[in-house]
């Protein structure tokens, strides 16, 4: 199948690019101490996982427990809901995932909630496996060091229905910018705080083995940080036009594909992929080939494309592809992906259903991997 003849708006990835990206993140960890546990809900594609997987990490890190369900149900091991799960069916799904696999962990920052989470793993004839999620500064989730969070730690550790493994904190926060000595002191001095919640729990007795956190723009001084284990990077595996010039080696491998529906006035064309198309949270989308070309709108089902800097205009009935702003919000949108190399459909890879809102999540058929 040509890439012309793909239905717009659709999502591309550029197989040669896409596999590129894998294998250098892959070989930034080959050597290190530290492993890669790749974020999924980047993509959210079973496909991806597996190939991640197979190219060296150590499982798969997602933020809901029903992710985590779609893909211990596809046979996926070791994953971690780097997230709190804080109702009762998701509890009960968490028991479910841990008593089946033993390698399922959540995380916690809530010692009520970490009793329920205790009852429920007990009542299940299992332990809840959790990481203590600290607050590094990004003031999200977490708890700060202190004696709530080591109050916790304390519990978890002792509680008949779970099993305490580790710490896990993001340094999102310091995430933006281009890599240099200053952004890199700003990651280990937020990475010291987790590191040092998670030794001063070994000198209290209670054994740290997993010390989680990272991401794309992050891991090159994260992975390399004395005492964390693993790093959760997630859009790497298709880079987003705002990491470029960053000083993160990857390559832009995801686009949308939009049909050009009208060129109404001079210098500007219309494509059918808006924000139903485009997650527009870290800019617009930046046209391919047309050098010099601006998105400048977004409305539900357009994009407003100014032309002035571009000698040849797109007519209408054209095709045109737009670098992924935002890869978490953007694959989401989206059912399936289109894998490309050099014009031509290579495979269609399944995304999972949204929100599915329970733990029977049906897979809407096979991953359709034609390679
Ligand atoms: C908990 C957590 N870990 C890791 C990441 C890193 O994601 P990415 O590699 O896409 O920057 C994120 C991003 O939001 C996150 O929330």
């Amino acid at each position: 199948m040509d890439k012309n003849s793909i239905p717009t708006p659709a999502m591309l990835l550029d197989l040669h690019l896409f596999n590129r990206n894998i294998r250098r993140m892959a070989q930034f960890f080959d050597h290190r101490p530290a492993k890669l546990r790749p974020h999924f809900k980047a993509h959210r594609c079973l496909e991806i996982a597996r190939r991640q997987c197979a190219s060296g990490a150590i499982g798969i890190t997602c933020s809901s427990i029903w992710d985590a369900a779609s893909l211990v149900n596809h046979g996926m091991d070791h994953v971690l809901v780097a997230n709190e799960i804080a109702s009762d069916e998701k509890l009960a799904c968490a028991a479910r995932l841990c008593r089946e696999r033993k390698d399922v962990i959540v995380g916690v920052d809530n010692l009520t909630l970490a009793r329920t989470m205790d009852r429920v793993g007990f009542a299940n004839g299992t332990r809840l496996n959790v990481l203590l999620d600290v607050n590094v500064g990004m003031n999200r989730c977490g708890l700060v060091p202190g004696t709530e969070l080591s109050r916790l730690a304390h519990f978890c550790s002792q509680a008949r229905g779970l099993c305490f493994r580790g710490v896990m904190g993001y340094e999102g926060h310091v995430a933006g910018g281009p890599r240099s000595a200053g952004k890199a002191a700003r990651i280990r001095k937020a990475l010291s705080v987790l590191t040092r919640v998670a030794d001063d729990l070994r000198k209290d007795g209670i054994p740290v083995g997993i010390v989680s956190a990272g991401g794309s723009s992050t891991y090159w001084a994260t992975g390399e940080f004395p005492g964390v284990t693993e790093v959760q990077a997630g859009s790497y595996f298709a880079m987003e036009p705002s990491l470029v010039g960053t000083g993160v080696d990857f390559s832009l491998a995801a686009t949308v594909l939009t049909t050009i529906i009208s060129t109404p006035r001079k210098g500007y064309a219309i494509g059918d992929a808006g924000r139903k198309a485009f997650h527009p949270s870290h800019g617009m989308p930046v046209p391919k080939s047309l050098k010099g070309a601006v998105v400048e709108q977004l409305h539900a089902e357009h994009c407003i494309i100014n032309l002035s800097a571009q000698k040849r205009h797109p007519r209408v009935g054209q095709k045109i592809e737009c670098f992924v702003p935002y890869v978490d919000g953007t694959f989401n949108l989206y059912d399936r992906i289109y894998v490309v190399h050099k014009g031509k459909v290579e495979g269609i890879w399944d995304i999972l259903p949204r929100n599915p809102g329970g733990e029977a999540i049906p897979s809407r058929n096979a991953t359709s991997a034609m390679m």
